[in-house]
This record gives C-alpha cells, structure tokens and sequence, in this order.
C-alpha cells in the first residue's frame, strides 16, 4: 500500500473518534485533575483545554460547572466537540489553531493537556513553543496540567506491534513503527466501519515523539515553571518506567 493514501492525523476519523476510544476512562482522568487541583489549592473554574479533540473532557469539566474553552489543530475533531457541548451554558469558547501558536484574549487560571497531545509535537523546539505559550496564556500562579507518553510506551509497548481492535461496527488495525534514532513512533491506522450494508474505509497516518524526562523536565524549566512528573493517575515521582507521567507545573 502507498503511504500517499494515508490521510494526515485527525482528519477523517473524527467522527468515529469517540467509538474507538470508548474504553479511556475519562471521568477517571477528570476526577485525578480535580484531586491535582484540590490539593493546589487551585479553586479557579475557568479551564483552557488544549488539543480538545472531540471535547469529552469539555463536556465532563461543563457538568461539573467550569467555564471551559476548548483548543485544537483539527477542524473536525472541533466540529464533533462543538456539536457535544453546544447545549451547554459556556461563555467561552472553542478555536481552532495550533498550540505552539495561541493567543488568548485573556489569560486563563488552569490549561489542561491530555492523551498523548503532546507528544504530537515532533522537536524539542516544538515543546518548548507549546510550554511557552501556556505559561504566557496563564494568570499568575496558574496551572498546567498535562500528560505525555513515555520512550518506554512508544519503544516497547507500541514498538514495531499491529494490533487489532473491534468496537462497535468499527474494526481498527494500528500498524506501529517505532525509530529508535528520534523516538518517533509512526502509526498507520486503518478503520473498517460496517454501516447498514455498506462498508467504508478510513486511513491515516499519526506521528508521536517521546521525550527522555529530563528533557522536558529542562524544557519546562526554560519556559519559567515550577513543576512535578508524576507517575500517571498516581502522585508516585515519574520515572522512565512509567507508559505515561503526568505533569503538573506551575507558573
Ligand atoms: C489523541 S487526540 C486527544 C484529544 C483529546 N485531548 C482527548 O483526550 O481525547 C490528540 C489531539 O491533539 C490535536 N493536536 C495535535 N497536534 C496539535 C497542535 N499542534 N495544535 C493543536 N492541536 C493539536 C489533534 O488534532 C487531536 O485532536
């Protein structure tokens, strides 16, 4: 098969996004953030979530009563996430743009960050121009909230693996490929999705890059935070054992 006819990220998947992704427990990861916030001492209820996708998280911060703004690269994954949330009563709202690139109106008390968005990012230039951004788009002492996977997940976890999955009437195959020079992983996705007597067929290609810890620990310290790498869903230090750490980081 020609890599030409794989689609660039999160172009046409975006409506089955939520099926695939049915497993990831997300009021989970909501409920973790609400304990990182807690124990910040953080009482703010105004979020900026960066890489929204499909805005699940939105929906799960908006029942909770924050005012959220949602941010993302794709202009379908925005699409899903505006049809999700509409109802809502949110003052704010969604953009479409580039976190390396943001530029909020004002500045907001919490920013959050969350699967595998940025290890979107492909150079270590790249992270620093998103941590950048975040911390001049952050009131002061505001927080940013973020996880990212490990060299560990992407090497040997993913590694050179093709797994097979089902949900629903969506059958996905996930082709990685894993370069151990830059500790990129490419992946090629393929979704089947059986509707009534037609069959449709979606492909695209994903890159994700792994940072060694101390690098985005030296990242985040150039861009002016203090922070914590935990260990993901717990406050265990995180180490490079770990498939995905959690950062905390203030400004
Ligand atoms: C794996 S999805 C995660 C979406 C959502 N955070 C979630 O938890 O389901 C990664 C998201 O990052 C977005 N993304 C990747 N690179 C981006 C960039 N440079 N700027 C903004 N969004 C980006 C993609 O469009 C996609 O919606």
């Amino acid at each position: 098969m020609k890599s030409e006819s794989f689609n660039p990220p999160f172009t046409n998947i975006a409506p089955y996004y939520d099926t695939i992704m049915s497993f990831v427990n997300y009021p989970g990861w909501v409920s973790y953030i609400e304990t990182i916030l807690l124990t910040n001492n953080v009482e703010a209820k105004q979020i900026l979530d960066m890489a929204c996708g499909t805005g699940t998280c939105l929906k799960l911060w908006l029942e909770k009563g924050y005012q959220v703004i949602g941010l993302d690269r794709s202009f379908t994954m925005l699409e899903i996430c505006k049809k999700k949330i509409s109802h809502y009563n949110n003052n704010l709202g969604l953009i479409n743009c580039d976190m390396r690139n943001v530029s909020l109106k004002s500045p907001v008390p919490i920013i959050t960050c969350l699967y595998d968005s940025l290890n979107y990012l492909l150079s270590e230039g790249d992270l620093l121009s998103c941590f950048h951004n975040v911390y001049n788009n952050l009131t002061p002492q505001g927080i940013f909230i973020f996880d990212m996977n490990t060299i560990h997940s992407l090497c040997d976890e993913w590694g050179n693996n093709t797994f097979h999955r089902k949900d629903k009437n969506i059958f996905s195959t996930w082709q990685n490929i894993y370069d151990r020079k830059t500790n990129i992983s490419t992946l090629k996705l393929t979704l089947k999705i059986k509707e009534n007597t037609k069959a449709v067929m979606l492909r695209e290609c994903h890159k994700e890059r792994a940072y060694p810890l101390t690098v985005i620990r030296n990242l985040l310290d150039n861009a002016g935070f203090s922070f914590s790498l935990y260990r993901h869903l717990t406050f265990r230090p995180a180490d490079e054992n770990d498939l995905r750490i959690m950062g905390v980081a203030r400004k």
